[in-house]
């Protein structure tokens, strides 16, 4: 990870291999404006650059006794709202990274008048600029052994190992808080990335409880992990089921987290752990089947999530619980046309095995709201094809049976840029989940793929009154030609962690 410092020490003296000065095209442009003529440049450059949120403009400085080796001005817009500062940071970073830039200064200087011209505190902004700039300089690469590249040094990270913030003595206490939860943040995004990556075999659902050990060792929290033998006793269905064509056991892991003081809340995080998705028996094309490794971003983003609000110490009790396993088809695997009975005794006809998200969750779901009689439940998964095609690859779909919750995960979604939209649970929709022998069908007929899938899963909660579901099939993943780094992306951690912060 890169490591962060807070510094007040001049930008001249300020030694970095990119000195990010934030350049805004309103009011506060004047004060960019002497620092560029401090820094020894000619104004005539701004005839190249406006300072539009994300525009960048690289400078060199020559003999003017600077000790940073570039300049990047960067775009921060009108600098209005946190998301001009986040366009800004993942613009600089972007720079940072392609020019294998050894460390980088950000010039917080004029902190104040951003903090003014956005309402944002100063420590959030800081927060903001921290975790976007560390995010956008994420790279995975521990796969890559560098054994076939002439140059084996290439195989270092490309982010710059070090970003210094430099803000005015004033702010220093602001700058510093905000800086470290920004990087709490980071990290935590970063897990979730790394989990995401990883393919199937080298995480499978062992993996993504060793990891969940791992990052309870880190943030405080407890753990529990079901092995096959407890999930049997448990009568888990849905994950045995899902489970039966695989040679990979299946887990259920559990991470808890407790505030110091009396908690506002208990919130349960549930999450899809499905670590490679073939299809089962209802096996998947093979175009773009290797994406399928994705299909644990849900877990992935849970478990960032209770890292970062552990580690943030938010005044909750929050509960994360991810069903793990893989896939797969086999002479054990389930068949379609296979009743299953599930944790909260529901049966189900499985008339199509690659509907297996709603499977494990459904267990996963009653587990939660049985055991922890949460005062809030929400679900984050990769689960359905339908919800690309109804909202893309940058918005995720939010079911959720109480409207104010649903306004709060919207705001938590503008605020934290990973949005989502509302879809509908109306009663019109359990019609067509309906089944001949079982309970409950585990898929709905072609119309309305995401929505029917949430009906599904209500179903296993036990009649909550404040529960969410958020399919991330979507924004989870960014394939190499829909722009962005190619894979995880961490989508659901930032979300949840402003949502949770929000608590009152
Ligand atoms: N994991 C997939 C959904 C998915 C698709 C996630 C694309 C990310 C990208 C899920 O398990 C699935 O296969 N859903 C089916 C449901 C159908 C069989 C009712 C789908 O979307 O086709
Ligand atoms: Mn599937
Ligand atoms: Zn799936």
């Amino acid at each position: 990870m890169m490591k962060v410092t807070v510094t007040k020490s001049s930008l001249k003296t300020l030694k970095s291999g990119m000195l990010v000065v934030p350049f805004a095209s309103g009011e506060i442009r004047k004060g960019a404006v002497r620092t560029l003529a401090a820094l020894g440049f000619d104004k005539a450059v701004l005839k190249d650059f406006k300072g539009k949120a994300g525009d960048t403009l690289l400078l060199y400085p020559a003999g003017s006794g600077l000790r940073s080796q570039r300049v990047l001005l960067a775009g921060l817009g009108e600098a209005s709202s946190v998301e001009d500062f986040r366009k800004a940071a993942h613009a600089a970073a972007s720079r940072a990274v392609s020019l294998r830039a050894s460390s980088a200064a950000l010039d917080c200087s004029a902190l104040a008048s951003w903090s003014r011209s956005t309402g944002e505190s100063p420590a959030d902004l800081v927060e903001v600029l921290v975790d976007t700039f560390t995010g956008g300089g994420y790279c995975f690469d521990r796969l890559k052994s560098g054994k076939l590249e002439k140059d084996r040094k290439k195989k270092k990270d490309a982010a710059p190992a070090e970003l210094k913030i430099r803000v005015n003595a004033g702010s220093m206490r602001d700058a510093r808080e905000g800086a470290a939860r920004g990087a709490i943040i980071a990290e935590a995004r970063s897990l979730a990335r790394d989990m995401v990556n990883l393919p199937g075999n080298l995480l499978t659902a062992e993996g993504i409880a060793d990891t969940a050990r791992k990052s309870a060792e880190k943030s405080g929290c407890k753990v529990t992990v079901f092995d096959r033998k407890q999930i049997e006793k448990l009568g888990m269905g849905g994950l045995l089921a899902v489970n039966k064509g695989s040679h990979n056991p299946p887990t259920f892991t559990i991470l808890e987290y407790e505030p110091k003081g009396k908690p506002l809340a208990t919130v349960a995080l549930v999450g899809k752990g499905v670590t490679f998705d073939s299809g089962g028996i209802s096996i998947k094309p093979s175009q773009g089947m290797d994406e399928m490794k994705c299909d644990m971003a849900g877990a992935a983003a849970v478990i960032g999530a209770i890292e970062a609000a552990a580690r943030l110490e938010l005044p909750l009790r929050i509960v994360t619980l991810v069903p793990a396993t893989d896939n797969m088809p086999g002479g054990a695997a389930q068949t379609p046309g296979d009743v299953i009975t599930t944790y909260s005794g529901i049966t189900v006809e499985v008339g199509n095995t690659d509907a297996e998200g709603r499977l494990i969750l459904a267990d996963a779901l009653s587990y939660a709201v049985g055991q922890y009689k949460p005062d809030a439940v929400i679900d984050l998964a990769t689960l359905t094809g339908a919800c690309i095609v109804a909202l893309g690859h940058s918005v995720a779909g939010m079911f959720s049976n109480d409207d104010e919750f649903a306004g709060r995960i919207y705001e938590a979604g503008r605020r934290s840029s990973e949005k989502v939209w509302r879809m509908p649970l109306w009663e019109e929709y359990a019609e067509l989940i309906k089944s001949e022998v079982a309970d409950v069908h585990n898929t709905g007929g072609k119309g309305a793929g995401t929505i029917t899938a949430a009906k599904f899963l209500e179903k296993f909660t036990d009649g909550h009154e404040m529960w969410a579901h958020i399919d991330i099939a979507g924004p989870a993943f960014t394939t190499k030609g829909t722009g962005g780094s190619y894979g995880g992306t961490g989508f659901g951690v930032r979300l949840l962690v402003d949502l949770l912060r929000a608590w009152k």
